[in-house]
C-alpha cells in the first residue's frame, strides 16, 4: 500500500489494517470516507482516512485521532458507532458503522426543501444527539448537512434514521475558539455561530445555532444567510436578522419563524437552553397547521433490497 495513492481510485481494492477498500462514499475538509469490508468479521464498514495532504501535519493528525475518541465516548442511537481507530503504514484510519443512505447535503440538493414533518423528524434526532454530546460538555462545532447521514428508518412511524457524524472539530464547551486553529474553516461558513466568529467562548448553544441554520435550509432550500463574499457572510451572522421563511414557504406558519429567530439569536443567552427545547418549540409552532399524516421522504423511494432467494418461497 502506498500513501498517498497515485490516483484517486488508487485505494480501491487495497487492504488497510484488515479492511478491504471497496468504493469512496464521500469526503469533507479533512478526510476521505470509503466503504470497506472488514475481513476479520466479514461485515461492511465505513473507513475514514485522514486525507493524504494532511498526513504530515501534526495538528490534523491530533484532531483526527481525537475524533474517534470523542465519537466513541458518546453512546447514542443518532451518533455513528466507532469500531476501531489506529494507524498503519502512516495512514490514520477510523473504522465505523457503515450508514447506507445519503448525507443531508445530497438529500437537500436532490429534493429541494423538505416537507415540514420530515424536517422536524430529522431535527429531533439531531437535537437528541447534540444534547447527548452537550451533556458530556462536548460541542460538535461543525453541524451542517454534509455531517448528517440519513438512512432508512425501522418502520413507517420512523421513516428515517439520522446520524450526526464527523466529530473532527468537537471540543470541550466553554473553550475559546477563534479562527486560529489549523484548518478550522476548511469548509463552509454558512452555519457558524456569531460567538465563534467573535472568538468568544462556545458551548452547546453554538451547535443549536448551527442546527437552526440547518433547519432553515431543510425548509427553505438554502441556509438563512447567503452572501456573495465570505466577509459579508460573517457580518450577516453577527448582525443581520434572519429572513422569514414565509416568502419561500407559504405553507409554514409565522410562529415557526419566531422559533427559528430565537434559535438564531446573536447572543447565546437569548437562544433556547437545549436542542430538544428548540424541537419542542418547533413542534408547538406547527401543531395544527401541518397534517399529522406521514409525509414520504426520499428514503421511502429507495426500493427495498431484494429478499434472498431462499426466502422467496415464504413470501406471498
Ligand atoms: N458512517 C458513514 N457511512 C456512510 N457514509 C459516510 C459515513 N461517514 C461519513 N460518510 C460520508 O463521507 C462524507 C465525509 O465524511 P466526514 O466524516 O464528514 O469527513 P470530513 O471530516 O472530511 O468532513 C460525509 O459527508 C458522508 O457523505
Ligand atoms: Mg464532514
Amino acid at each position: 500500500m502506498s500513501w498517498p495513492p497515485k490516483s484517486p481510485s488508487g485505494l480501491i481494492g487495497a487492504e488497510i489494517a484488515g479492511y478491504q477498500v471497496e468504493c469512496e462514499l464521500g469526503r469533507g475538509g479533512m478526510a476521505v470516507v470509503y466503504r470497506a469490508r472488514d475481513l476479520r468479521l466479514g461485515r461492511t464498514v465505513a473507513l475514514k482516512l485522514l486525507a493524504p495532504e494532511f498526513t504530515r501535519n501534526d495538528a490534523f493528525r491530533r484532531r483526527f485521532a481525537q475524533e474517534s475518541r470523542v465519537a466513541a465516548a458518546i453512546d447514542h442511537p443518532n451518533i455513528v458507532p466507532v469500531f476501531e481507530a489506529g494507524e498503519t503504514d502512516g495512514i490514520l484510519y477510523i473504522a465505523m458503522c457503515y450508514v447506507p443512505g445519503q448525507d443531508l447535503r445530497a438529500l437537500i440538493d436532490q429534493e429541494g426543501p423538505l416537507p415540514v414533518p420530515a424536517a422536524l423528524r430529522i431535527t429531533a434526532q439531531l437535537a437528541s444527539a447534540l444534547d447527548a454530546a452537550h451533556a458530556r460538555e462536548l460541542v460538535h462545532r461543525d453541524v451542517k448537512p454534509a455531517n448528517v447521514m440519513v438512512a432508512k428508518g425501522v418502520d413507517s412511524d420512523h421513516p428515517e434514521h439520522v446520524y450526526l457524524t464527523d466529530f473532527g472539530l468537537a471540543k470541550k464547551s466553554l473553550s475559546l475558539t477563534g479562527f486560529t486553529t489549523a484548518g478550522e474553516f476548511v469548509g463552509t461558513l454558512d452555519y457558524v455561530a456569531p460567538e465563534r466568529i467573535a472568538g468568544r467562548p462556545v458551548d452547546g448553544r453554538s451547535d443549536l445555532y448551527s442546527l437552526a441554520c440547518v433547519v432553515h435550509e431543510m425548509l427553505a432550500g438554502a441556509p438563512p444567510f447567503r452572501r456573495a463574499d465570505q466577509l459579508e457572510l460573517l457580518w450577516a451572522h453577527q448582525y443581520d436578522p434572519p429572513p422569514a421563511l414565509g416568502e419561500r414557504r407559504p405553507d409554514i406558519p409565522a410562529a415557526l419563524d419566531e422559533v427559528l429567530a430565537r434559535a438564531l439569536a446573536k447572543a447565546p443567552d437569548d437562544r433556547y437552553d437545549s436542542c430538544l427545547e428548540f424541537v419542542g418549540a418547533l413542534r408547538d409552532a406547527v401543531a395544527g397547521s401541518v397534517p399529522r399524516l406521514r409525509t414520504p421522504t426520499v428514503v421511502d423511494r429507495v426500493p427495498p433490497p431484494e429478499p434472498p432467494s431462499w426466502a422467496r418461497p415464504f413470501l406471498t
